[in-house]
């Protein structure tokens, strides 16, 4: 189902402390927020999951993973298995981040593989696709993002799709403080669920949540969100102060 999504991704920040005391804030963030309008997702690092996944049963947000292994189990060291989220009662997994693509070789066949053991384990891949500049600069972000996509995701049955979260993140936008206009995110958004519509129909492509990434903040969301084929964000930088998160959160009309 087609729904609004806020998720945070904490990235590599905070200590566990730091951590315990953003999760209490946001707790009372949320908890003073009348009409909520979206779906909240913690994406914490490994070694708070289950801290969140605790505090979560307390409040109204659900918790996500940055990363995960592209093997099932074994001599992986250092690797976090989908099944291993699984038991800790996770709900959701980012894959395919720019960052890991830029720094750990994450390929679209690796997040492939990535999404396949995650759906295996009931948990839905948020999924990341974006260009970098050089590539908008030549005008292939819909060619670099048509091939992220259809890579990574199109092996998938229509069902398997169906559980998918996307997350559009223009690599030029990450961390740099400057966004998307609202203009070229809602051309991407509505690309990605043309060729979602192309390959799975109406019907999957309508019921697939879209979110932006990339200097999303408490004051340029409502704008992004406003669009039509704008189904919230994840985001980074903004995430880690619970009082600018909440204002993301209740940017949704
Ligand atoms: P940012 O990061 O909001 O700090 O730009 C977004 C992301 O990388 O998910």
């Amino acid at each position: 189902m087609r729904r609004n999504i806020v998720a945070g991704n904490w990235k590599m920040n905070k200590r566990f402390e730091e951590a315990n005391e953003l999760v209490n804030d946001l707790m009372d963030c949320l908890e003073k927020i009348d009409d909520l309008k979206a779906e909240v997702i913690l994406c914490p690092p490994f070694p708070y999951l289950e801290l969140c996944t605790d505090m979560s049963q307390e409040s109204y947000f659900a918790v996500g993973a940055q990363d995960v292994s592209e093997h099932e189990s074994g001599a992986y060291t250092g690797e976090i298995s989908a099944s291993m989220l699984e038991s800790l009662g996770l709900d959701y997994c980012i894959v395919g981040h720019s960052e890991r693509r830029a720094y750990h070789h994450e390929t679209n066949a690796v997040v492939a593989n990535k999404v396949k053991q995650l759906l295996a384990n009931k948990i839905s891949p948020i999924v990341c696709c974006g260009e970098v500049l050089s590539e908008r600069e030549a005008d292939k972000q819909f060619d670099v993002v048509r091939e992220q996509i259809s890579e990574s995701l199109f092996g998938l049955n229509a069902e398997e799709f169906g559980k998918i979260i996307i997350a559009y993140e223009p690599v030029w936008a990450i961390g740099t403080g400057k966004t998307a206009t609202p203009e070229q995110a809602q051309e991407m958004h509505a690309f990605i669920r043309s060729i979602i519509k192309e390959q799975y129909g109406a019907e999957v492509a309508d019921n697939t949540s879209i979110l932006y990434g990339g200097s999303c903040n408490a004051k340029n969301a409502e704008e992004l969100f406003a669009n039509p084929d704008v189904d919230g964000g994840l985001i980074g930088g903004a995430s880690l102060k619970a009082e600018d998160f909440a204002k993301i959160i209740i940017s949704f009309k």
